[in-house]
């Protein structure tokens, strides 16, 4: 069993991905955590409560977290997923509310209860992650692992042609985070972007309706209408779910342990993350393990299984 946080800012693929953990009989879901990221903080904790309530699980508890990173001027994707951040779909009144703690706060204390039990699977920008070893620096020691959807290691980036989104948003947290020295695995755009949704395969799978497929149907209508024609792009890129799932399946995926660096410095190479797999170059010994192939088939089937069994 893996007691996770999610530490996210739904986003699209953030929703997919939360759908799946609560699908999870492997995943004990301990708290969400939000971050601005693909819209801001006060929209990505609104999302996340909107998704508790639509499954009627407001007992999990929701913290708020950070509205700007640590350093640069925050940057959003609504191009990608529509200015509310899920697809533009009508949001329905809100009945949940976030908790008082802010998201860092509640990293620590699930953290300091359940030690060396909790996982952090990040599918955002890194802030919270980083404001909680800034406040508690003992905190790495305590857990289990830390899983992050982030980077681009050997593939151009998808914002910049260096960096990856969720990296580019905040490097300076990233930089923290990957040199705290906790268990660290990086699911990053070499795997993430091969694992792809056919909006005839969504829409097969998700014709027999309920509250979760038909989220899932409206919520990804947007993408493939507004952003991935102008993009060039013809199907949905599961980056979030995917990184969710090799919590528990971690063999879906190719594993190399590297040192990963974060650029900070550089004017056109931002939140680049820079790699060294060899022994000789290397200036340290490796920080996380890296994902350097998947197995897409079985990621999708595993994802539409999940969905099927859950919610019939
Ligand atoms: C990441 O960026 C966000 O837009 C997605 O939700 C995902 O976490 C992909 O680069
Ligand atoms: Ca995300």
């Amino acid at each position: 069993m893996h007691r996770i946080i999610l530490d996210t800012d739904p986003g699209i693929d953030d929703a997919l991905a939360f759908f799946l953990a609560l699908a999870s009989p492997e995943i004990q879901l301990e708290a969400i955590t939000t971050v601005s990221g693909n819209v801001d903080v006060e929209q990505t904790t609104r999302n996340a409560l909107t998704l508790l309530q639509l499954l009627d699980r407001g007992d999990i508890p929701v913290a708020r977290g950070s509205r700007y990173p640590i350093v640069r001027t925050p940057v959003e994707a609504t191009e990608v997923h529509g200015a509310n951040g899920l697809g533009n779909i009508e949001l329905p009144p809100l009945k949940l509310q976030p908790i008082a703690q802010h998201a860092a706060d509640l990293i620590i204390e699930k953290v300091h209860q359940y030690p060396g039990e909790i996982t952090l699977v990040a599918i955002g920008p890194l802030t919270n992650l980083a404001l909680a070893l800034r406040k508690e620096p003992g905190l790495a020691q305590h857990v289990r692992e830390v899983v992050i959807m982030g980077g681009a290691v050997r593939v151009p980036g998808n914002v910049t042609p260096c960096a990856e989104f969720n990296i580019f948003a905040d490097p300076h947290a990233a930089h923290m985070v990957f040199h705290a020295g906790w268990p660290l695995r990086l699911v990053s755009l070499d795997v993430t972007q091969l694992v792809t949704f056919a909006r005839e395969h969504i829409e097969e799978f998700t014709r027999s309706g309920g509250v979760v497929k038909d989220c899932i149907r409206q919520v990804t209508s947007f993408y493939f209408e507004r952003f991935a024609p102008f993009y060039g792009i013809s199907t949905f890129q599961m980056h979030d779910p995917l990184c969710l799932a090799t919590v528990f399946q971690p063999d879906l995926v190719t594993w190399e342990e590297a040192y990963v660096d974060v650029e900070l410095h550089g004017t056109l190479t931002l939140g680049e993350t820079v790699a060294y797999f060899n022994d000789y170059n290397r200036p340290d010994k490796p920080n996380m393990r890296v994902s350097s192939a998947v197995d897409a088939e079985r990621f999708i089937r595993l994802y539409v299984e999940r969905i099927e069994q859950a919610w019939t």
